[in-house]
């Protein structure tokens, strides 16, 4: 949500940001700026609309400095305009700011501005940070770093701010509370970023900033201190992933290149996962089994995507570990009063580990006493740092805005942490977690032959995307698969979707059935199967087109059904794994065939560090 760059050093800085930027987009579009200082001047350039609309406005122009930072923005105060764009600075022109987060008691801090004399140029809740440093400069603070402590101290809310000085050339100042922030020092100079796609193409060696710390970047490296101007140091890691890792390499979006990677995601996750002995090994789970052992009730907290893997987690859970489960939305988790006690185990999941709903709602479940056991995408995020352990998926960097091999990955160590708490408890023999886990090893090839299906999908998607609504109905482990399929089609290509429980449509959502209307059925083999193939009659009685997402050599499938892609015949746990990708395609498809823009869907973005 917002991505913010920062660059000061000896090579042009226009570029740097701009490339930064770029790496950047995916977490909001709504407008992209610049500000740049040198030679005791201050530059702004900035623009409502994507990227291309600010490189525009730039070119031609020499917007020269020895410092700048940058931002792309995923609106929350203010509507996505020149004037609400960021950087924003303060009345005299000295001081620029750009922000990711919310600054909750920007009203309250606006009014005393305003009763001061201050005229405001945006609706933002950021301006106010750009008027607050300048005040504290005023007001006697030594320096920028200063300055900002002193703003900093006065804002509530969750956010992640640069700041550059004209009378301060060469300096950025940062900090952040709540929402990511990473530096990176580089030679002869610093790089600042909200997450490490913006730094890779520089550096490996990563510091993440920690709540209430400011870093001071100058050409003489990075100074990091607490609120109160102690030295202080944020978390020191290296990254593993190159810059090839984060660009399209051939493919049409990057959402397609992921949904590719998915068989060597799978595999990467699985790695090292298994010792010698057949047995379960979480090393970097920082816990031991005997935590595990008198886990009675499990609940599941995330967003989005994440949380339809945890919805797909809780049959594993209950299934192979014998312990209840329970799935909720992060946002609704944390207002309401769940009975957690010591033996409580709360997974939480999210790709990024910066959702702040998640962090919120794994926060709330730590205070009353219950482990939190983080399921994340990104070493070192703000989740995977917080909780008591912490399971990695290892897709890989995740560009495009709808989540897919973050997703099949998140099953998958969701599946394996429900063999470690089967294990932990012996609810299950040794050699059933063996058989179980050779089986998830079998999964990357299977999900390569699933993707040879991707030419037949992209006929179907011709076919389907002129319709006005798509349904997809699921039962059991088909039923996240269902809702997952509708998010993936409504979120990029905008056509109306929605998933249901197969039993559910003769309560209401059959009325929806109109004559030659798509209704997507997960009908693969298992103890639902036959109730599903009733559902299906049923929607066909009532005009539907059906495609059925049926397992390899069901040929009776295709007496029901008007259009079948099969997937390979695994266990019926494990079918959600395999059964995502053709929905995956499918909404892809569509949206492509729509001409939509599929890895910057309108209104959306990758992180949502706003609650
Ligand atoms: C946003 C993204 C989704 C994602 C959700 C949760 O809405 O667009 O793709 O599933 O956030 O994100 P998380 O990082 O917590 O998994």
């Amino acid at each position: 949500m917002c991505g913010i760059i920062g660059y000061t050093g000896p090579a042009p800085v226009l570029p740097i940001l701009l490339e930064g930027l770029r790496t950047l987009e995916y977490r909001g579009y709504d407008s992209a700026g610049v500000a740049l200082v040198g030679a005791g001047a201050l530059s702004v350039v900035k623009r409502a609309g994507k990227l291309g609309r600010l490189l525009q406005a730039l070119d031609g122009d020499t917007v020269e400095g020895t410092a700048g930072v940058g931002h792309t923005r995923w609106a929350t105060h203010g509507e996505p305009n020149d004037r609400n764009a960021h950087p924003h600075v303060d009345p005299a022109g000295d001081v620029a700011v750009i922000h990711n987060g919310i600054i909750e008691n920007f009203a309250e801090l606006r009014a005393k501005l305003a009763a001061d004399g201050a005229v405001f140029a945006s609706d933002t809740d950021t301006e106010v940070v750009a008027h607050l440093v300048a005040q504290c400069r005023r007001d006697g603070a030594t320096d920028l770093a200063e300055a900002v402590r002193a703003a900093v101290r006065r804002l509530d809310g969750a956010f992640a701010i640069a700041v550059v000085d004209r009378r301060e050339p060469g300096t950025i100042v940062a900090c952040r509370r709540e929402a990511p922030l990473v530096l990176g020092r580089v030679s002869g100079g610093a790089l600042l970023s909200s997450d490490v796609a913006g730094l890779i193409a520089h550096t490996r060696d990563i510091e993440a900033l920690l709540d209430d710390q400011v870093a001071v970047l100058t050409r003489d490296g990075i100074a990091v201190t607490d609120l109160g101007g102690r030295p202080a140091q944020g978390h020191r890691f290296t990254v593993d992933w190159d810059i090839a890792a984060a660009e399209k390499q051939g493919y049409a979006h990057f959402m397609l290149k992921e949904i590719h990677e998915q068989p060597l995601a799978v595999r990467e996750t699985l790695l090292g996962r298994v010792d010698a002995e057949g047995r379960v090994t979480l090393d970097e789970l920082r816990a031991d089994a005997d935590d595990f052992r008198f886990v009675d009730k499990v609940y599941i907290v995330a967003c989005g995507t994440s949380f339809h893997a945890g919805m797909v987690a809780k049959y594993a859970i209950e299934h192979w570990a014998g312990i209840g489960v329970e799935v909720e939305i992060a946002s609704e988790f944390r207002y309401r009063d769940p009975i957690l006690t010591p033996h409580t185990l709360v997974v939480a999941i999210s790709q990024s580990g910066e959702t702040a709903d998640t962090l919120a709602a794994a926060t709330h479940a730590r205070a009353q006493g219950a482990k939190v056991v983080a399921i994340s995408n990104v070493v070192g995020s703000s989740l995977a740092r917080d909780a008591d352990a912490v399971l990695y998926t290892r897709a890989g960097p995740e560009i495009g805005v709808a989540a897919t091999k973050t997703f099949v990955t998140q099953i998958i160590a969701l599946d394996v942490l429900a063999l470690y708490l089967a294990q932990a408890r012996r609810a299950l023999f040794p050699d059933e977690c063996r058989d179980h886990l050779a089986r998830m090893e079998a999964l990357p090839d299977l999900l390569a032959q699933v993707l040879d299906s991707e030419q037949e999908i992209a006929g179907l998607a011709r076919r389907f995307c002129r319709a006005g609504y798509v349904m997809f109905i699921g039962r059991h482990v088909g039923l996240p698969i269902a809702l997952e399929g509708a998010l993936k089609l409504k979120e990029i290509s905008y056509v109306h979707a929605e998933g249901f429980a197969a039993g559910e449509m003769k309560h209401g959502p059959i009325a929806l059935i109109t004559d030659g209307g798509p209704v997507v059925a997960l009908a693969t083999r298992g103890h639902v199967r036959g109730k599903i193939l009733s559902n299906i009659q049923e929607v066909k009685a009532r005009g539907a087109v059906v495609l059925a997402i049926a397992t390899e050599g069901d040929t009776e499938i295709k007496e029901h059904a008007d259009h079948v892609v099969y997937v390979p015949e695994v266990h019926e746990l494990l079918y959600p794994v395999l059964t995502v990708v053709p929905l995956q395609l499918l909404g892809y498809h569509i949206a492509a065939e729509l001409g939509r823009d599929v890895d910057m869907p309108r209104n959306l973005a990758k992180t949502v560090t706003v609650e």
